[in-house]
């Protein structure tokens, strides 16, 4: 994808970027890190620049792909912050990273954007949504939409409710990531700035406009006929929706303004819909278990549950659900961006080129890339492998120490082929034991609090796209979920859309919804006095037998040095 960014001297692309000039829309580019310079991940390619007919050097422009050259007459040459992530490589062909690069002078610069697999789950969505179920004859209406906004990626189903049948669907990146990739760094932006919130929230709200169109259009069927927007979301992303200040969500006690359910008017938001038309919140349970997790009880029918199961999505936060006859249980833990490839030398985001899978076998270390392309970055599944491989050659030491010779950093460093391109460093370790200790921790305070021993769970729904790509044998042998959760795991894809479309196409789900959420048990990590203990024990990985228990396959020995 290519873009073209109009700039001000003195800003970087970003902050151009995040600006709609002229009535043109915004430019949506990641930032992970919220455009703190901490990440390296807001890399773009410079393909041109065209300078502002004012500048006194007048209109030269420059050709297109050009490398270091291309784009320099518009902006300043890298810095030291930017060359601490970049390669020469990189430079000569002309990445920057868009958070850093600042307008020398005033022009257009043309970039080229590394997009993310936002349909993630359309495979999932097109079986979802069974297209030769759909009516000849148009839609009977009442229409409804069906909306699970991501941090990351956005998803609307537009719905016959007469009839059940799902008439289109839509999945995009959310437009919010330019101030950053988690909810962390978007509640700090909104709190330090009421622009800054106004933008996120007109972000979305406009993301939605013209994601409805697209509905629209693909069904063939007219806005007058819909009734009811449902909406589901993390806590976070339903305040930015709602224009409500998150920062109660940032500091302690953790309050949200709201948790919902909210019926709001579809018309207050801009929406092209008949007056009627509400829009309605699904309730989250806390500042960190929110309405996505609700949706997905209702898809997994965990409210419902007899027997204990568990439903865990991990993203940059881990929620966790314990369903027992006595009701449903969360908690939430701070996981953070490791398995989404962020503070990781190598990590990298679900991209084509990604490494997303690895192993042992008798040739000794494999790994896959995302869609075959020439590796360039390793993402959450393919770090999850590649620790257990280590583990299983005897490479990673149960206390997370790797045996491998040091790299230039002078820190062990494995290097995960001969080229030397991709590794995965000591570093890299301690923040992958961080994320899975915090995880794992979550699952074992949770169960014990509610006094069920973790042998007594019967299943263990993973949602998210983390959960659908992982290999779960992966997950138990480094520990990220307990072993004696081995041999009971599913990948249960997006769960919060089938929730909310199950809300949308039932006359009940929504007020069953409301009835369970009232009555869940939430767990605070923070103030949990156990949560530390547990946390130190579930850094280390299991020992060296349960793993090669786990990961019959793997043999010793055979991975390089
Ligand atoms: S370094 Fe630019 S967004 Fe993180």
């Amino acid at each position: 994808v290519r873009i073209t960014i109009q700039g001000t001297p003195g800003l970087t692309l970003l902050e151009c970027a995040r600006r709609a000039v002229s009535g043109e829309p915004a430019a949506h580019l990641s930032a992970p890190c919220g455009g703190r310079g901490r990440c390296g991940k807001c890399r773009v390619r410079v393909l041109g620049s065209d300078l502002g007919p004012d500048t006194k050097l007048g209109a030269r422009k420059t050709g297109r792909g050009s490398g270091a050259s291309a784009g320099a007459s518009c902006l300043e040459p890298p810095g030291p912050e930017e060359t601490a992530f970049l390669s020469s490589h990189d430079l000569s062909a002309g990445i920057r990273l868009s958070c850093r690069a600042a307008f020398r002078t005033a022009g257009t610069v043309t970039v080229e954007l590394y997009e993310e697999r936002i349909s993630a789950f359309s495979a999932e969505l097109a079986a979802f949504l069974h297209p030769a179920d759909r009516t000849a004859s148009g839609p009977a209406g009442p229409l409804g939409i069906a909306v699970d906004i991501g941090t990351t990626t956005v998803v609307a189903v537009l719905l016959d409710t007469g009839t059940g049948t799902p008439l289109g669907s839509v999945s995009e990146a959310n437009r919010q990531r330019s101030w950053g990739a988690d909810v962390i760094s978007r509640i700090e932006a909104a709190g330090k700035d009421p622009e800054a919130l106004c933008a996120m929230s007109g972000l979305i709200t406009g993301q939605l406009r013209g994601m409805m169109k697209t509905l629209f259009a693909q069904a063939g069927a007219a806005s007058d006929l819909l009734h009811r927007i449902w909406v589901c979301g993390n806590t976070t992303m339903l305040h930015l929706f709602t224009g409500c200040d998150p920062s109660g969500l940032g500091t302690l006690p953790f309050r949200p303004a709201f948790l919902g359910p909210r019926t709001l008017s579809a018309r207050e938001f801009g929406f092209p819909v008949p007056d009627r038309c509400t829009i309605e919140l699904l309730p989250g349970l806390s500042a960190f278990v929110g309405a996505d997790t609700v949706a997905g009880i209702l898809a997994t029918g965990l409210h419902e549950a007899r027997e204990p199961e568990l439903l865990v999505d991990i993203g940059t936060n881990g929620e966790i659900v314990l369903a027992t006859e006595g009701g449903i249980a969360a908690t939430a833990t701070a996981a953070g961006p490791a398995f989404e490839g962020a503070h990781v030398a190598c990590g990298s985001p679900g991209v084509p080129g990604a490494v997303d899978h690895a192993g042992l076998d008798r040739d000794g270390f494999w790994f896959t890339t995302i869609d075959g392309a020439p590796a360039s970055g390793i993402c959450g599944s393919g770090l999850l492998d590649i620790l257990a491989a280590l583990r299983v050659s005897g490479t990673l030491e149960a206390s997370g120490r790797l045996a491998c010779a040091d790299g230039p950093d002078g820190m062990p460093r494995f290097y995960l082929s001969e080229g030397r391109e991709l590794f995965v460093t000591q570093r890299d370790i301690r923040q992958l034991q961080l994320a899975k200790g915090a995880v794992a921790a979550g699952i074992r305070l949770l169960c014990e609090k509610e006094g069920v021993p973790l042998e007594a769970i019967r299943r263990v729904h993973l949602a998210g796209g983390f959960g659908t790509y992982m290999n779960p044998v992966s997950a138990v042998a480094v520990g990220l979920l307990p072993t004696e959760l081995a041999g009971k795991i599913r990948a249960a894809g997006n769960t919060a859309l089938r929730g909310v479309v199950r809300a949308a196409l039932s006359a009940d789900a929504a007020s069953r919804c409301a009835e369970f959420a009232s009555r869940a048990r939430v767990l605070s990590l923070a103030s949990e006095p156990g949560f530390q203990d547990a946390f130190m024990e579930s850094m280390l990985f299991p020992d060296d037998e349960t793993v090669r228990s786990l990961v019959p396959a793997g043999r010793p020995g055979n991975i390089p040095q």
